[in-house]
């Protein structure tokens, strides 16, 4: 950590975030969210190397991918780093074991409850499991279920998020459950002050995707960096759902063109389930497949126009291109500013 702030404040980040640095294994109770295509060998170990906790976004990577990049993230960071498995991919099970096989420390399950055996399977395996619960019954049953920690992301998040804002999210959840699990806490978190704030609620610590994007390791296309600069918190929307048979999770990215022809592919997935030509299950795994590809074009191919520039709403505050070790050192030294403030 930094010393620009004296040590009073620095003391107490410190002393708030121990429970999240013990459960982690690292220095400053930071998870970087996994981000599809952003989070792989790169920003994971920089972000590992800089202290807190990197997670590999599997996102809709086969088990051989996965392996790669597991192992080359291993290559470069001897730190703990994190695996995120999306429960609907359909070798998950799979994905589960290249994890096991390379001794993963911390498995993130995203992407809805986890199947059935999965808890145990990964458990089991020596692995500390985190799951995201979207609310307090559900923040419950996992920790009844037996998840070592959760994270609790608002719709203030980039990606695809729930209906219920992070500070509300936080104000039902931090209070009855702080105490039996570590909770970090996810979504427009772009200042440390908030990290300082959502610590002293109790928070084992936090987790930060949009701020991430623009670190000079993060392997991003220059124009997908360049609109998260140019952006301000009004232009990370959220997509909207057209047809009410198809329950689609809706995605916060930045407005351009391909927000639009989500609408259209909702449409023609539609048509799918009307002619029965699709089950349910399989058009939602169609939607994610497009958001998979929209996102790729957008990250690797730079086509921020036809592609998707998922963002969250703190993108306003992602205003130059820096280390992952700046970034980091500027977020905990906002917070140890506010705590030392607080303290007076
Ligand atoms: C471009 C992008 C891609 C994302 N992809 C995933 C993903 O594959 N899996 C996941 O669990 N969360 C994903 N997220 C959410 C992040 O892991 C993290 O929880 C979120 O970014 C935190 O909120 P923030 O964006 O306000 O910092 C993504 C977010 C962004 C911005």
């Amino acid at each position: 950590m930094n010393d620009v702030t004296s040590s009073i404040g620095r003391d107490r980040l410190a002393r708030l975030m121990r429970r999240g640095t013990d459960f982690l294994g690292c220095e400053v109770a930071v998870m970087g969210g996994a981000m599809s295509w952003i989070s792989e060998r790169n920003l994971v170990s920089a972000l590992s190397n800089a202290g807190a906790f990197g997670v590999i976004a599997c996102g809709a990577m086969t088990p051989d991918l996965l392996e790669t990049e597991i192992a080359e993230t291993k290559r470069r960071t001897s730190k703990p780093f994190g695996v995120n498995l999306i429960t609907m991919h359909p070798a998950l099970s799979e994905l589960i074991d290249v994890c096991a096989r390379h001794q993963v420390g911390h498995v993130v399950l995203a992407g809805g409850l986890p199947p059935a055996g999965s808890i145990d399977r990964i458990k089991g395996n020596g692995a500390k499991l985190i799951c995201f619960a979207p609310a307090l019954a559900l923040a419950k049953k996992l920790v009844r279920s037996g998840v070592d920690a959760l994270v609790i992301e608002g719709m203030e998040a980039g990606g695809h998020i729930g209906p219920v804002s992070t500070s509300v999210l936080a104000q039902e959840i931090l209070p009855p459950l702080a105490q039996e699990v570590p909770i970090f806490v996810a979504g427009g978190i772009g200042h440390g002050g908030l990290i300082a704030g959502y610590l002293e609620m109790g928070a084992a610590g936090v987790q930060l995707g949009t701020r991430f994007v623009c670190a000079h390791e993060c392997i991003a296309h220059p124009n997908f960096k360049k609109a998260f600069i140019r952006a301000s918190a009004r232009d990370a929307i959220t997509s909207v759902q057209i047809d009410p048979r198809l329950p689609v999770i809706p995605v916060r990215a930045l407005k351009n063109r391909e927000m639009e022809s989500f609408a259209a592919k909702q449409r023609e997935v539609a048509q799918l389930l009307d002619e029965e030509k699709v089950e349910m299950a399989e058009a939602q795994l169609q939607i994610e497949h497009y958001w998979a590809g929209a996102l790729r074009r957008a990250v690797i191919e730079g086509d921020v126009e036809t592609g998707s520039v998922m963002a969250g709403q703190s993108v306003g505050m992602v205003r130059e291109e820096a280390g992952v070790a700046e970034i980091l050192a500027q977020l905990t030294n906002e917070a140890a500013h506010a705590l030392e403030r607080r303290s007076v």
